[in-house]
């Protein structure tokens, strides 16, 4: 079996009020496909929101790689070239 693909969302208060928690329900808007995949949580605050050459919270580490201003739609096409790789 593959490997999962681990998600972490950020879940401090700059990016919780900006769609984190949103991200946390992405379980329910996963395809079919891709629920097996992922392994969801939840972190406290990453640290990048007080960087701003880090983007834009909400913040979203899919394995290694920082997801910024990220958004359900984001995060599951990135999830997509992930799985597909
Ligand atoms: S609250 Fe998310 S990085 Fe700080």
């Amino acid at each position: 079996m593959s490997k999962k693909i681990r998600v972490l969302v950020c879940t401090g208060t700059a990016c919780f009020v900006m769609g984190a928690s949103d991200i946390l329900l992405l379980e329910e808007n996963l395809p079919e496909e891709l629920k097996n995949r992922v392994e969801l949580e939840g972190a406290s605050c990453l640290g990048h929101c007080k960087n701003s050459s880090h983007g834009k919270a909400p913040f979203v580490m899919i394995d290694d790689e920082l997801v910024s201003n990220a958004s359900v739609l984001s995060v599951v096409a990135r999830i997509r070239e992930l799985a597909d790789a």
